[in-house]
This record gives structure tokens, sequence and C-alpha cells, in this order.
């Protein structure tokens, strides 16, 4: 999730690049980057961390007079935020920037080294760079070089490039990731989002996916459709969504794709730069986390034992280290976090480290205080997460856990190349029911009004569904004020069925693939005692007060991924009605410092 801007024209080069990464820096700011061709120079600024290093570095550097120019702010998905990982990257004359993930770097890598080819970083995207030249010293033309590059890449991408052997033009591609080609009275412009182009650009292209080619002074007219630019800047950030939580609702489906990229496709799963003998003589897992990160960690306890057959414990964080645990030296201790920064996540790192145990951090931001306290890393890719409710870093916290329980599974023979092939369609198909249904969403907007009162909710199901339940009512609880519990649907009898009234509201989680029955006769158990009953499946079901319908699935996991777009959407849409700030709620912070 980086952010990059690109300008052809005769302004001073570093200020739309400047402005325009500040823009941007939400989506990342481990390191950021910039390069200017003009009057045959080519100039290439790069700095780890905030934007304010990289404007320190180029603040005596100007250039006016015509020249094209590209800059990067970067969230590390590959190789660490340091400068050399830093974009652009550089080959001998030409420059490139690029958002997304390359999933074939490695062998197009071997395949330009055994050609003479040295590479500086650790990233996907020098490769691209390269492999241009390389085109070029066969001979071609440059927009043919950039066209054969284009096509040996797998992968997302938005690609910005530009050339000493074409110094009037930028070269571009797009796939799978935002590109927008801008024009205003100054030149042409290129951003990753809306927002930088703001005062910039009158008019926009939004380019497709598979789209690529030059763009020069003198072409924007062929680009299509053409748009006028929306010049209102919150409205831009928020990409058009009211709410920055809404948004990364939406997002959910790009960045678990992002999750799966070079981990679990073309039929099989590797993690990263984990070496496999790090699982070795691991008997158990601990996971340790806090609130929202925590109901990720329940889930993959589910996944882990069931597919890995690892004995898996979950404690939340707050408690463990004060609980006088008992650390058993072949456990692996999985610390799951957001941010990073969660204090009590990273003392229970601490005290587990004293026991010399093998850690591992599954976390959103690269080169934090958890991160670096940790052996080794999964990194969750869900960019930056604005909204103070956690909704999809939770998506891609669960996906990086089935991923790991599939990868584990295969390692300790427990799964055949046939089992793990399956999963992997299963987590594609996942992912594409996050893809938000209007319908769907349009319904939640028109029941949620029937949930305003009342005395509190139950969310309940069973299996992966209960952490669910429970993440679906934190949910509900952090942005409505509204109480609100979840349970295993099993637990009702044992207790909170005396609560059951009319005013009490039953979410049920009712997915087709996991217990159907058992749960059915929970709920029903429920609807006799009068509870108003909303069902969230893709099967009717007669006893319930409201449906909330999920497309049909062929699978649970299918079927969770679903459910939780919609359980968050209904918070959501609760939480609007109620009048409530949605990205701000009451007494909450984004990052947890304290005890
Ligand atoms: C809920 C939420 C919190 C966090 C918790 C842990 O929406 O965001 O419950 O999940 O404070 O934070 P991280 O994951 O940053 O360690």
């Amino acid at each position: 999730m980086c952010g990059i801007v690109g300008y052809i024209g005769n302004e001073e080069k570093k200020d739309f690049i400047l402005n325009g990464l500040k823009e941007l820096e939400y989506r990342g700011y481990d390191s950021a980057g910039m390069s200017v061709l003009s009057g045959g120079e080519l100039s290439v600024f790069k700095a780890v961390g905030k934007l304010v290093n990289l404007e320190q570095k180029c603040k005596d550097f100007s250039s006016v007079g015509f020249g094209v120019a590209i800059g990067h702010t970067r969230w590390a998905t590959h190789g660490k935020p340091t400068e050399a990982n830093a974009h652009p990257h550089i080959a001998d004359f030409s420059n490139v920037i690029h958002n997304g993930i390359i999933e074939n770097y490695q062998e197009i890598k071997s395949g330009l080294e055994q050609q003479g080819h040295t590479f500086i970083s650790q990233t996907d995207t020098e490769v691209i760079v390269h492999l241009f030249e390389n085109y070029l010293s066969k001979g071609l033309e440059a927009p043919e070089a950039f066209k054969n590059t284009i096509r040996d890449l797998k992968g997302a991408y938005a690609i910005l490039l530009i050339t000493k052997k074409e110094p009037n033009k930028i070269f571009y591609a797009k796939n799978a990731s935002p590109l927008i080609i801008g024009r205003g009275k100054g030149g042409i412009y290129f951003a990753s989002s809306d927002a930088p182009l703001i005062g910039y650009a009158d008019e926009v292209c939004y380019l497709e996916d598979g789209s690529m080619g030059y763009i020069d002074e003198d072409n924007f007219h062929t680009l299509s459709p053409i748009k006028k630019l929306d010049q209102n800047k919150g409205y831009a950030q928020k990409e058009g969504f009211r709410y920055f939580m809404e948004k990364e609702i939406y997002e959910q489906h790009n960045v678990l794709l992002e999750t799966m990229m070079g981990r679990a496709s073309e039929g099989k799963i590797t993690l990263d730069s984990i070496a496999p003998s790090f699982f070795d003589e691991i008997g158990e897992i601990t996971i340790c986390a806090c609130g929202t990160s925590y109901h990720a960690g329940m889930v993959g306890k589910y996944l882990l034992e069931r597919y890995a057959k690892i004995k898996t414990n979950v404690v939340i964080a707050s408690e463990y280290r004060y609980a006088s645990p008992i650390v058993k030296s072949d456990e692996l201790f999985v610390a799951i976090s957001q941010s990073g920064e969660t204090l009590d996540t990273l003392e229970a790192i601490k005290f587990v480290k004293k026991f010399g145990n093998k850690t591992l951090a599954i976390c959103n931001v690269d080169n934090s205080s958890i991160v670096r306290e940790c052996q080794e890393v999964l990194l969750t890719r869900a960019g930056i997460e604005k909204g103070v409710a956690s909704t999809k870093a939770f998506a891609t916290q669960v996906m990086i856990l089935w991923i790991l329980s599939i990868y584990l599974g295969g390692l300790r023979g427990h799964l055949s190349s046939k089992e793990i092939e399956k999963s992997i369609e299963d987590m594609v198909e996942s992912a594409k029911k996050t893809e938000i249904c209007p319908k769907m969403h349009d319904k939640i907007k028109r029941i949620s009004k029937r949930y305003l009162h009342g005395h509190g909710f139950f969310f309940i199901g069973r299996d992966v569904f209960y952490p669910l339940a429970l993440e679906s009512a934190l949910k509900l609880k952090e942005i409505s004020y509204l109480h609100a519990e979840g349970y295993p649907s099993g637990e009702m009898k044992h207790g909170p069925i005396a609560l059951a009234d009319s005013e009490l509201f039953t979410v049920a989680l009712m997915p087709e693939h996991l217990l159907y029955e058992k749960i059915k006769s929970n709920v029903e158990e429920l609807s006799a005692r009068d509870a108003t009953i909303c069902a969230v499946s893709a099967k009717e079901f007669d006893g319930a007060d409201d449906m909330l319908y999920i497309q049909p699935c062929k699978s649970y996991m299918e079927e969770f991924f679903s459910m939780m777009c919609a359980l968050q959407l209904f918070a959501l849409e609760v939480a609007v009605r109620l009048g409530n700030d949605v990205d701000m709620p009451r007494n909450l912070a984004k990052s947890v410092t304290v005890e």
C-alpha cells in the first residue's frame, strides 16, 4: 500500500511531487523518494522515515523548465524500510516507482542476474527497471521494451517509469492498483488517488486494469474516458466514502489479495523470508493479542488445530504475563497486532523471550516495536487503517492465520498438495466474497433503523463464527455505544437465555457449511422465548424476524468473510443512524500504548 505521483511540465517539479506525497503519506511512510529528469540530468533523492526527511534531502534542489518527475511513499512489503529499498529504483539510465506486488519477481531477477544485472535492493520493484533496460539492450525502442516488460510481470501494480532514452515521456501501467492521470494548466499529473491532484488537475482519467503506455505533453487526449475532477479534498481522501471505516470495509477485497500475493498462489503456500526450519520442533502455539486482534487469534486457533494439527492457546495480552503462565520450551509465541505498538502485547513478547522461545509477529506496520521485538514477521499488508474501529486489519490477520495453518499443515504432512490447492482456491473465493454488494449494503442501511433501541444485542455463532460473533459485538459496541455481547450459540441455554425477550436483539450467524443444524436449534430456542432474531445466512430461516442475506458460498470460510463484511456494515449503519462519530468513537484511541 504505497502512494505514487508523477508530473510532466515546466513548473518546479518538486513542488507537486512533495505536496502530492504529503496527501498520500497516510498510505505508507516508512520511506519516500523522488526522481526528476530535466535537461538530460536524472536526479534521485531517497530518505527513510517520514516525508520531512525527503524534503530535507532535496531542500537545495530546484528544477524549473521542461522535465518529468516521479515520487513515491512506501509501505514495505518486500524488504526492510531502508534507503536502498525506497523507490524510485534505478538502473543505468531509467527510474521506476511501483505500488503493488510483483509475484514472479524472483524468477525474473534470477534470469536478469544471469545476464549480468546487479540488484541493490530486496524489493520486487527493482526488477521492472532492469527488465526494461534489458529489453532496450536487445535493440527495442522504449515503448516496445516497456510493453514487453509489463507483459512479463505477474501481480498487482501501478507503475511509473522515466528514462533518459525518452526524456519527455512517463511510461505507465496499471493492474489491480489504482492509477489516475490528470491534466491542468501546469502540465500532466499522475497519482494513485484523487487527493494529490486537487488544485493541480482539472480533468482526469481513472485508468482501467490492463492499461499501459506512455504519456507526453501531446497525447493526454488519447486517454478515455476523461472526467472533470471533483475538487473536494476531504471527500477525495475518503475516496468518495462517508467515513474512513466505510472505505476500509470496501477495501477489504483488495487488501486480502495483497495479503495473499506471493504467499498463496499457483497452488503453493510460501511464507516470505521465513525458513521452514523456523517451525521445526514446535509442539504448541500460543497466540497473544488484544481486542480485535485477539478475536483474529481465536479464529487462528480453530484453523491451526484443524489444518496444522498443532495445539494452540490464545491469550489476552493484558492478562498473560501476570498470570504466571507455564511457558513450554517447544511453544511458538505468535503476537498479533495491527499497530505493532500495543504495550500489553509488546510486554508479553518481552516476557516470553526471557524463556528463549521462538517469536513471530503478525503485524500491519513494518519496523514497529512489536515487529522489532519478534524473531520473524508476517506483515498483514492492510495499509494504514484510519478508522479507530478495526476492519480491514482484522480481515488480513485472519487471512494470514489461515495461510499459516495451511502452510504448517502441508509442512507436517497433514495436508496433501491437492488439499493445499483447494484451500488456496477457497482463499481466492473468500477474498471475492468481501467485494461489497450494493444490494446487501442498501438492505443493511434499511434494516438498521429497527435496531436502535432495546436492551442489548447477542451475537451468536459456533466454531470460527464464535470469534466472529465476538468481533461483531465489539464493532457495534465501539461505534454505536449500544450494549452487545458475543456468545458461542450453544452457551445460551446455560444462562444468557434468561435475558431473552422481544427487546433483546439476537444476531445469529448461520453458515450453511458449518454446523447449520446445531446453530439452528440454538436460535429456535431463543425464538421460542420471543427474542428478536436477525439471521445472517445465505439460507432462508423461518424463525427469523429479519434476514440479512449473504451470497451463496461454497465453503465455511467464504461464509466467514462474507458475514464479516455484512456485520461490519451493520455496526456502521446503526452508528450512523445514532449520529455518532464513526471514525473517532468516544473514549477510544487507535494505538494503545499504556497498560
Ligand atoms: C477494535 C480495535 C482494538 C484493537 C486493540 C489491539 O476495533 O481496534 O480492539 O484491536 O487495541 O490493537 P493492535 O491490533 O494494534 O495491537
